[in-house]
């Protein structure tokens, strides 16, 4: 039942307004819905169809009165109205059932019935669960609702837009009403209800509006969000300084809840966040969760234009919103923390998700062509592949050029629902350029080679540089064509110095900041005044999102990494280093001698002192296994663990001395302190803590005396890491210890159980089926899922990948399970079977069985079967 791009047709009917009471009630809440609905003047007389799933119909009525029966129709999914006038006003009432959704889509209680709360998750398709409606995202109307509940049991209501009343309603009742001005498509409705805390400030806008900023959370949350309200703060102020844009409506609400199966939404005024990502306090969330509450609570934010004033005509736009957003989620992060930890978190994301994804049976462009279940879409490609199109055009079009074009596109698209043909139109004519070959990085899918290669020519003093491009065919796909690659460029001297980027007049342009765009499969730069052969620096910042194969020698690397002013190429020169050892030490080819280029090109960087800690922690850390898997066919995922293993504990004795000194350093920052340099200095240590108790058990001791004395989360967790990984033999013991001062806490208790999931352990399968049955685990709850069984499959692949294939089956044994209750995560579990024919042919068997068997059962949802058959495909 695939939906397809090329079959979109604009709506025949409009909704103009809708208003909405519920009268609230986790059993059974009513439901009634009035809406507006027009036809489109060029329209004959279609039936107006309205989605709705999961309702029981009370009444239905058009233009005041009932409907005779032979002109209306109702099934699972939709009801369908026949002969109306061109312009009618519908009438629905509906019952519905929150506190038996376990799915988390539509109107749901988080928490018990006796003390929870109401909430609602409407994106892509969940509103069809709350009543009738045309659910698209190219439907937009104004909404106006009243919700109406026990007054004692929930005292706030919240809805999207302004307050507009409130008062008593009889009967302990009460209730209160929210007027949106904006109109906007049903996916970004949302109400809430219950016994929440609140903390607020206000904001005040650059243009002058005064805006009430709150923040709401069960009272054992609520000491957690002062954080996040001071990110929204941040948020806010940004936006208007970096894109002009302020925000739009009374008042920002934000709610916190503990059940939820995504990482936030973007609701208008009303943004609901799972947990994870909005509390954090010093005791309970560690240095990560801060940055992550940071760019969540801005992504969310930032829809508000990017999503929301301008909204997507239909899903297989979904990209235009999310990697936009996720876009200017990673520039604020950039700006207002480190932009070099955040880019090469990022890279690090797109080479172990995106990749993998891009080169086995889920891939998909970044703008599907069909889908059957949309919520199987919110992935690697769509968000951070499409943010890297994104990047990539804010490269080409210059910062300046790139905000010229996205305000022509709010000024243009402003209150419309849109497509990726319509960005790229207005950046294109705000910049005088023409765009359209852009298209074909959201039409295509696959990672693109990049080959470069290079020839000095002494006599001349010149130097040509040749760009080639691929895209190679796979199974499931041809050959791609060649795409716009801008792609940042230094060249170094042999002292490290910066050599001017001077290209001949019958080269291709380059632009003043070192960016050559390769717009074919092939181009030469001849560079001029280049006296000796030149190091070259390629796709600085990850300019774009492709393979790189360069033949750069070992040397040359490790003087990148001492000179490369760009941070992240610097990373890149030191991470390249490592992999070619690893690389080495897998094909039973490592030479010792090998080994000093890379460990002394770390141990200059570390001896530097004017280096960002953070970046020094990120030399530190080599690709995971995932990563380090990526591109090999066919994984044998033992000998990955081993060979990566060896390889960390060779870092570690190399650097023994220098990890020590840097352990030893006097630390001038409070170890309570959450700014960005206290944070670095703490990833630091850390990291070179870990890294010696690798080198030696004797560094237990030190371990030992950090977990005594840790005074935050960060650094106990990190204490409690390095004792797993060592297997010591108090390290059970520190594990009870730390389930028991965290036992009320369920986001730490999250870390704990990541932790045991992602022990390399010969019976690390066993351990998580117990963990399975430990008090504080429920399958309902997503995060308590993906804490314990998302992290085993995709972050443990030594236990998830054992030989006998008991971890394969722990995880279909879990995806059953959790499809009857949530199928969206049991879809998202699924995907980690999604590499399976990269496997050696044990391990793939294995593998394809558990998909079989898992697709053979009864009951299969719509969501997983999707994964399976996509899989298998
Ligand atoms: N729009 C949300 C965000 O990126 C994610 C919503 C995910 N919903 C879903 N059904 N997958 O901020
Ligand atoms: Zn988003």
């Amino acid at each position: 039942l695939a939906v397809r791009l090329a079959d979109y047709q604009a709506p025949a009917w409009r909704v103009t307004d809708v208003e909405l009471v519920f009268d609230l009630d986790p059993e059974a809440t009513v439901v009634e819905a009035c809406l507006r609905v027009e036809r489109d003047a060029g329209t004959d007389a279609v039936p107006l169809r309205l989605d709705g799933e999961s309702l029981e119909l009370l009444a239905l009525e058009v233009d005041g009165g009932p409907l005779p029966a032979e002109r209306w129709r109702l099934d699972e999914r939709s009801l369908t109205l026949l002969d109306l006038p061109a312009t009618a006003t519908v009438r629905t009432r509906a019952r519905i059932r929150p506190a038996a959704n376990t799915a988390l889509q539509g109107l749901y209680l988080s928490g018990s019935a006796a003390a929870g709360f109401l909430l609602t998750q409407c994106e892509a398709e969940g509103f069809r669960r709350i009543t009738w409606f045309p659910d698209r995202p190219d439907v937009l109307a104004r909404y106006t609702v009243t919700l109406r509940a026990d007054r004692a049991r929930f005292p706030v209501l919240l809805a999207n837009g302004n307050a507009a009343g409130a008062g008593d309603a009889g009967g302990g009742r009460h209730w209160a009403r929210f007027v949106d001005p904006h109109p906007k498509p049903s996916y970004l409705f949302a109400l809430v209800a219950g016994r929440l805390e609140r903390i607020e400030d206000t904001f005040v806008t650059a243009e002058g509006r005064r805006v009430g900023v709150v923040v709401h959370a069960e009272a054992d949350a609520i000491a957690q969000c002062g954080w996040a309200l001071d990110c929204i703060k941040q948020a806010m102020r940004w936006d208007e300084a970096r894109f002009g844009r302020c925000y739009d409506l009374d008042a920002f609400h934000v709610v916190a809840t503990h059940d939820f199966t995504m990482g936030a939404m973007e609701n208008k005024g009303l943004n609901i966040f799972n947990s994870k990502y909005l509390l954090a306090d010093i005791e309970q969330a560690t240095d990560d969760d801060f940055r992550h509450v940071l760019a969540v609570v801005g992504h969310e934010y930032f829809h508000n234009w990017t999503g929301n004033r301008v909204t997507c005509r239909d899903w297989f736009q979904l990209s235009l919103k999310e990697g936009l957003t996720v876009y200017r989620e990673q520039e604020f992060e950039s700006d207002v923390a480190s932009r070099t930890l955040r880019r090469i978190e990022d890279v690090r994301t797109l080479w172990r998700a995106q990749f993998p994804e891009d080169a086995g049976p889920l891939a998909h462009p970044v703008r599907p062509l069909h889908y059957s279940a949309i919520d199987n879409f919110y992935t690697a490609t769509v968000y951070e592949k499409g943010a890297e199109i994104v990047r990539m055009l804010a490269t080409a079009l210059g910062r300046e050029g790139f905000r010229r074009g996205l305000d022509l596109y709010f000024s243009r698209h402003d209150g419309r629902a849109v497509t990726i043909e319509d960005f790229l139109a207005a950046l294109g004519a705000a910049t005088g350029r023409d765009l359209a070959p852009w298209l074909a990085w959201y039409a295509q899918p696959g990672t693109p080679e990049l080959v470069a290669s290079g020839r000095h020519d002494a006599q001349a003093q010149r130097y040509a540089l040749t760009l080639r491009q691929r895209t190679p065919a796979t199974a499931n796909r041809p050959e791609g064509q060649a795409l716009p690659l801008p792609v940042a460029t230094a060249l170094f001297g042999r002292d490290g110095r910066r050599l001017p980027l001077r290209a001949d007049a019958a080269s291709p342009p380059v632009s003043d900041d070192g960016v050559l765009l390769l717009d074919g499969a092939e181009a030469t730069w001849q560079f001029e005044g280049v006296a000796e052969p030149p190091v070259v620096s390629l796709l600085r910042g990850y300019s774009a999102p492709v393979r790189l194969h360069q033949d750069v020698a070992a040397a040359d690397l490790a003087l990148l990494a001492r000179h490369e002013d760009d941070g992240f190429n610097r990373w890149l020169a030191v991470d390249t280093l490592g992999r070619r050892l690893f690389a080495d030490i897998l094909a039973g080819t490592a030479s010792p001698a090998a080994l000093p280029l890379w460990t002394d090109a770390i141990a200059a960087v570390l001896g530097d002192d004017g280096i960002d800690p953070a970046l020094a922690a990120e030399l530190l850390t080599l690709p995971d296994e995932a990563t380090l898997s990526e591109g090999r066919v066919p994984v044998d995922p033992e000998a990955v663990h081993v060979a990566r293993a060896r390889l960390e504990t060779a870092l570690a004795t190399a650097l023994e001395p220098d990890l020590l000194r840097c352990l030893d350093r006097p630390v001038a920052v409070a170890s309570q302190a959450i700014d960005a340099p206290a944070q670095a200095r703490r990833r630091l240590r850390n990291r070179c803590m870990a890294l010696l108790a690798r080198a030696a058990p004797t560094h237990l001791e030190r371990v030992r005396l950090q977990w005594r004395e840790a005074v935050n989360l960060t650094d106990r967790l990190a204490a409690l890491a390095c004792l797993l990984q060592a297997e010591a033999p108090d390290a059970p013991a520190a594990l009870d210890d730390f389930a028991t001062r965290h036992a009320s806490q369920p986001l730490v208790l999250d870390k704990w159980f990541s932790l045991q999931a992602t022990a390399a352990r010969d019976d690390a399968a066993e351990r998580v089926a117990a963990l399975t049955t430990h008090p504080a685990f429920r399958w309902e709850n997503p995060n308590k899922v993906y804490a314990l069984l998302l992290a085993f499959a995709l972050r443990n692949p030594r236990g998830f990948h054992r030989a006998d294939g008991a971890g394969y089956r722990l995880i279909a044994e879990s995806i059953t399970r959790v499809d009857a209750l949530t199928p969206q995560v049991a879809a998202r579990l699924a995907t980690s079977f999604g590499g399976w024919r990269r496997y050696e042919p044990v391990r793939r068997a294995q593998m394809r069985h558990e998909i079989e068997r898992l697709r053979a059962r009864p009951h299969v949802s719509t969501d997983l079967a999707d994964i399976l058959d996509r899989s298998l495909a």
